[in-house]
């Protein structure tokens, strides 16, 4: 069972611009709270609570300043800093003394997930993850994405970044499972025509070594691009919608730590007046 969990928040997030030029893309609105407690609150869901956070260089108290060291929502939060995006493999090689010799998740900080039985998908996954793991979503703009070619039995064949001419519209998401091998191979990685290492080109290694498992989500589930301002405006008004007829939130993170038992009603309150007169204070007033 995988224990330890990376958010990769850095990037300079071009495509929303001016919004990022002043505040990374991850602490963007995303309806009621900043984006990356989304992708954390998935990580939390899974039971995962020995999380690594990479920022950008200089941008790290930030995120200090509205998630600490964790230990206030029960889980343990390190932060290291990228000196530039130089793709998503780069994480695992920042991030090789926190892995160690263990299992992996690596989410990116901007992906938003929702879906009834996702939870438990996660956890199932984890469990059966034996080298790599990837989450694919279907999607109508194919070549904007990594795309899976599929063979006979869903065995998956290829997978190729933005294709020409796609072969399926199955995206890959922004979370993975990986061994703690990842480390080496990611090292071994040569940068793209783009000056990045490519997580496609990670995920071929394990794919050539048949280490490689696609967890395919269903059409009724929820994976919500946020990379631009249209995306970010849609992905607001799908949170809206669905908070305000159930009355619940989506990644509340306190709420998230206290199902799984991490906090006490007591450390609620605390979080209660670290926010302050908000409607989100008051859900959680509301709730505990
Ligand atoms: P991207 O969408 O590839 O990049 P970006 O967020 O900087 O946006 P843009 O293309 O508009 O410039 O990144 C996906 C996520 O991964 C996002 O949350 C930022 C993060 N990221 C890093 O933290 N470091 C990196 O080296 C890369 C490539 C991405």
């Amino acid at each position: 069972m995988i224990k330890k969990g990376i958010i990769l928040a850095g990037g300079y997030g071009t495509r929303l611009g001016p919004l990022t030029k002043a505040v990374n893309k991850q602490l963007l609105p995303l309806y009621d709270k900043p984006l990356i407690y989304y992708p954390l609150s998935v990580l939390m869901l899974a039971g995962i609570s020995n999380i690594l956070i990479i920022t950008n260089k200089y941008e790290k108290s930030n995120f200090i300043k509205l998630l600490g060291d964790g230990s206030q929502i029960g889980i343990k939060i390190t932060f290291l800093e990228q000196s530039r995006p130089k793709g998503l493999p780069d994480a695992f090689i920042i991030g090789k003394n926190f892995i160690g010799k263990d299992d992996v998740v690596l989410i990116l900080g901007d992906n938003f997930f929702y879906g009834q039985g996702f939870t438990n998908r996660l956890k199932n996954a984890l469990k059966k993850n034996n080298g790599a793991t990837i989450f694919t979503y279907i999607v109508n703009n194919p070549s904007d994405y990594g795309i899976l070619e599929i063979g006979k039995r869903n065995k998956i064949k290829k997978i190729i970044e933005k294709p020409f001419r796609p072969k399926s519209n199955l995206a890959i998401t922004g979370l993975y499972f990986f061994n703690h091998k990842v480390i080496n191979f990611a090292k071994s990685l040569k940068p793209s025509k783009r000056n990045e290492l490519e997580i496609v080109d990670l995920l071929n290694i394990y794919l050539k070594k048949k280490l490689l498992r696609a967890e395919f989500m269903g059409r009724g589930s929820a994976w919500l691009d946020t990379g631009n301002a249209t995306n970010l405006f849609n992905a607001s008004q799908y949170i809206a919608a669905i908070e305000e007829r159930q009355g619940l939130k989506i990644a509340c993170i306190e709420e998230i730590a206290y199902q799984n038992k991490w906090i006490s009603k007591k450390q609620i309150l605390k979080r209660i007046n670290f926010y302050g007169k908000c409607d989100y204070s008051d859900y959680l007033k509301k709730t505990f």
